[in-house]
Order: C-alpha cells, then structure tokens, then sequence
C-alpha cells in the first residue's frame, strides 16, 4: 500500500479507497503502489495541466504499465460533453486497449468527472484513478465516485456513480494555479463549514488569508478535512439516497448561474459560492438561521474572492433553470438549506420567496 503522511480513507466495503494528501506524490512510483499493473495506462489530461504534469506521472508509471499514453483533452467546462469524451473513447480503441487498462485523471474536476464517466462507460467498467490538480478537485469533485458530463439543458445530467480506485491530492500541483481557479476552490472548502462543521467554518476565517497565500500546512489541513467529511457524507449514502445531497448546498442556484450565463462564463466555484450565499439568505428568510449567520457566510465568501451576486438573468428565468436540478422532484425545486450552523437539510420553498432572495442577491 501507498504512504503519506495524510490519508483519508472513503468506506464503501469492496469499493473502498484511499485518498492520499501532501507534497510531492504525484511523480514517486510508490505512490501508485497496488494498483492494477498491466499492459495499458491512459492519463487523460487537457491542454493547460499536461504539460505542466503529464511527463511527471507518466514517468512514475512507466514502471507499471508496458505502454503509458496520455490524451489532452480541450480545457474548459464547455468542452465537458460527448464530442470530448469520445477523443478518450477514439484513444483507447484507436489503440486497441482493453478490459484491464487503468485510467488515470490528471487535471481539475472537469478532466476527472468526464474521465471518471468515460472510465465508467468503456467497455462496460475500467478502473481508473483521480490524480486531482485543482484545489476544487482535491477537497470535493475527486472524491465520491460522481462522474458526468453536461448537456445544454442542465449541469452534469449525463453520468454515473463509479468510484475511482485511489485518488493522489499533490498539493505542489496547486502552486501553478491561476488565483481566481483556487478562489473558486474555496468555495467547496467553505461549504463544509455551514453544512457539517461549525468549527471548520471558524477555522476557515481565521486562516483564510493563509489559504489565499498557498501556506501548504493550511491548505493541508483544508484538503483533509473537507475529504473526511465527504468521506462521512459518502460512505453514509453513496447514491445520494438522501443525506448526500446536503453536498449540493449552493448548488441549484448556482447551476442555475452556469447554465443561465453558458457553461464557463462562470467558473462552477464562483457559482457554487455566489449560490451558498443565496441558499445561506434562504435558510434565513426561512427562520431557520439568524440573519447574521448568513451575512457571516456572505463575508466569507466575498473575503475568498468570489462573487456574491448572481447575473440578472431574472427570478423567472432562475426559477425556470432550478426546475431542471436533479434534486428536483415532480418539477418541485428543492434546496439545501442551513437549519443550524454545521447542520442541513433539503426542503422546497416557495416560489415568492425564492423570488426575493434572487432579487436581493443579483446585479
Ligand atoms: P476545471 O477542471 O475546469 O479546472 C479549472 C482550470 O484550471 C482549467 O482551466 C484547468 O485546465 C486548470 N488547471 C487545473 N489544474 C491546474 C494546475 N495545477 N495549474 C494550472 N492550471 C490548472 O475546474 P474545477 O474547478 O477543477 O472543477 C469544476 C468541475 O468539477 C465542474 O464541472 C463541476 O461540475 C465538477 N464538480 C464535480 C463534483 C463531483 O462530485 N464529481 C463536485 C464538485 C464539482
Ligand atoms: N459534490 C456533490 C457530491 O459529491 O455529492
């Protein structure tokens, strides 16, 4: 088995797996020690985070693979569809891979969640392995076994529960990462807080000026602990039975957002922070929370660099976007909202009310 000094393990019986955290592990070979070895490993990457980091993990596979091939991908959410998820398809058959060849996603949630599907898809299930180069990635979309693409009516509508095999969070790969990129990752770090941890959220104001500074002890301890809660969340109701879609907090506005402006006009963390800010308003409007807490949440979120006002696109047109959300039942929107800090739930809400909270937070 692989070592690191920080590893968070996602229990799902023979589906369990080990996340492994620090500086450094993407190029040792030992890091993907027992993993399936064999003929064929494909990373699948994209144009930016190959060639920074392809060569690197290729170089410490080679060991375990008689051919390593890479396919780079276009970047960027509005290539997360079938056109670019079948140039992984065309790859592996072009090159006459099998049953057995291993996948590895090297990139941000966008190469991971289309890999991931592809991984789930191709000849019926090949295993495949997270290699996560966003913060986004490292703290939510690289842990959970959600895979999808996007089709023009709705975020990521087209997809699969299949978990991965591993997944190997190198926080050096976080140094090259644009600031508005690990911004939008904090979103999904500040999340955590109001949904399951009342203390993370604290922590989160208090170091979030060393988050924003890349301190890597800090950024550490944000990657960990937001994977052990997700690995509660998860290992709780894999398939989003119910309590797993408290990870969706901020989430249908925010889609709403995505899909409204058209996919990448907003970075998905910006929506999802913008959103939270939202959901947060909701919960108050709703009695649920004291108003300061939600304006607490809005601080933080503006502290982080992110948006904290949606796009005007009109409560119509918003209201209109939610109805296509997956948590949507009988064309019923239904939100995660905060019942207590460190606490949520999902419930509908009426429409007026929905209606004034997108009022007040959009310009
Ligand atoms: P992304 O994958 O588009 O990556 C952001 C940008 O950073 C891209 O341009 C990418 O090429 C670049 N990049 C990646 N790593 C880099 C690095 N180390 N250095 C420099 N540039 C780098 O976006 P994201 O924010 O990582 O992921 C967003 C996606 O994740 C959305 O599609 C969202 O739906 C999905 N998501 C999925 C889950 C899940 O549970 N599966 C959870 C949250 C989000
Ligand atoms: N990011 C939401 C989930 O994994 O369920």
């Amino acid at each position: 088995m692989a070592t690191t000094d920080t590893l968070v393990r996602i229990a799902l019986d023979e589906r369990s797996y080990d996340i492994l955290i620090g500086s450094g592990l993407l190029g040792r070979a030992e890091i993907y020690d027992g993993l399936p070895a064999g003929r064929d490993a494909l990373i699948v990457s994209n144009t930016t985070v190959a060639p920074l980091y392809a060569e690197r993990l290729a170089d410490a596979l080679s060991g375990r693979y008689a051919r390593v091939q890479t396919v780079v991908l276009p970047d960027g959410e509005v290539h997360k569809d079938w056109p670019t998820l079948n140039l992984v398809f065309d790859r592996l058959l072009a090159s006459g891979c099998d049953r057995k060849t291993v996948l590895y996603a090297l990139g941000g949630g966008v190469v991971g969640d289309l890999t991931g599907f592809a991984a789930a898809c191709y000849m019926r299930g090949v295993p495949y392995v997270q290699v996560p180069t966003t913060l986004l990635a490292q703290v939510d979309s690289s842990v959970g076994g959600k895979t999808a693409i996007n089709h023009p009516a709705g975020k990521n509508m087209v997809g699969a529960f299949y978990q991965p095999l591993r997944v190997v969070a190198d926080i050096d790969t976080l140094a090259s990462l644009p600031p508005r990129e690990l911004a939008a990752g904090l979103a999904e770090v500040i999340k955590y807080g109001p949904i399951a941890d009342a203390a993370l959220l604290d922590w989160i104001e208090t170091n979030l000026d060393a988050l924003l500074a890349r301190d890597a002890a800090a950024l550490t301890h944000a990657i960990k602990r937001s994977c052990e809660i997700k690995a509660e969340v998860v290992g709780a109701d894999e398939r989003e039975a119910g309590l797993r879609a408290i990870l969706n907090f901020g989430h249908t506005f925010g889609h709403a957002i995505e899909a409204g402006l058209g996919y990448g006009v907003w970075l998905h963390g910006e929506a999802i922070g913008c959103g939270m800010v939202m959901a947060a308003d909701l919960s108050a409007r709703l009695g649920l929370i004291d108003g300061a807490y939600a304006a607490r949440i809005e601080a933080i979120v503006r502290r982080a660099g992110l948006p904290v006002a949606g796009p005007r696109l009109g409560a119509g047109r918003y209201l209109e976007l939610m109805r296509i959300d997956k948590k949507a039942e009988a064309g019923e929107i239904r939100f995660v909202v905060i019942e207590a800090p460190g606490r949520a739930a999902v419930r509908a809400a009426d429409d007026g009310l929905v209606a004034q909270v997108i009022e007040a937070h959009t310009a």
